[in-house]
């Protein structure tokens, strides 16, 4: 663990957080906005997020929001009886390389194979080349490939998936 790592806090993601996971996806060019966010962690997602640890991290309403730092890390999953699927993940690009993704996707192994799932799960852009080189470290491989998955939008063509999974 870097020594970023050890000094920031590990903690399950809350529908509050949603605003701040909607900040974070921007600065990484991900999708999903504070809505989206809100409705998967308020239905059936499950994830955890890595924010500086303070006085305001444990509590919960507008005050403690407003306390509550940016958060520098997030995963989100959906829960299945045999597959658990990755369904967000990002960095802050200042905390890139540092070994925050590996700790996140480590978390969820833990938590996923403890709750007696499979796999873990995932699609990533064909583009995304980082990503995927982040999923091999932690011992993904590719399992299938959805041809123009992606939809065109922004000026860019359609885009394959590739489907990754890890064995617990
Ligand atoms: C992909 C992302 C989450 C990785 O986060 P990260 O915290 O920088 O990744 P880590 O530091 O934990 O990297 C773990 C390992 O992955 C590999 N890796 C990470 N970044 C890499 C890169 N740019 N190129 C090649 N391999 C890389 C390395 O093996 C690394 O271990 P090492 O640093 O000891 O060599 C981050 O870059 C990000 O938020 N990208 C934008 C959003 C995104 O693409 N999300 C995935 C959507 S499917």
């Amino acid at each position: 663990m870097s020594v970023l790592a050890a000094a920031l806090h590990l903690r399950a993601a809350v529908v509050s957080d949603a605003s701040r996971l909607a900040r974070l996806a921007e600065h990484v060019g991900g999708t999903w906005n504070e809505a989206r966010f809100a409705g998967s962690l308020g239905g059936t997602a499950t994830g955890w997020v890595i924010d500086a640890a303070g006085p305001a991290a444990g509590a919960s309403g507008p005050a403690a929001d407003c306390l509550r730092p940016a958060i520098a890390a997030a995963i989100l999953l959906q829960a299945a009886p045999d597959d658990w699927e990755v369904l967000d993940l990002a960095v802050v690009p200042v905390c890139q390389r540092q070994g925050l993704a590996r700790l996140l996707l480590s978390h969820a192994c833990e938590t996923a194979a403890a709750a007696g799932a499979a796999r873990l799960v995932l699609e990533v852009r064909a583009g995304n080349l980082r990503a995927q080189a982040v999923y091999a470290a932690a011992g993904f491989r590719e399992v299938a490939r959805r041809r123009g998955y992606y939809a065109a939008g922004g000026g860019s063509p359609t885009e394959d998936a590739i489907v990754m999974a890890l064995q617990l």
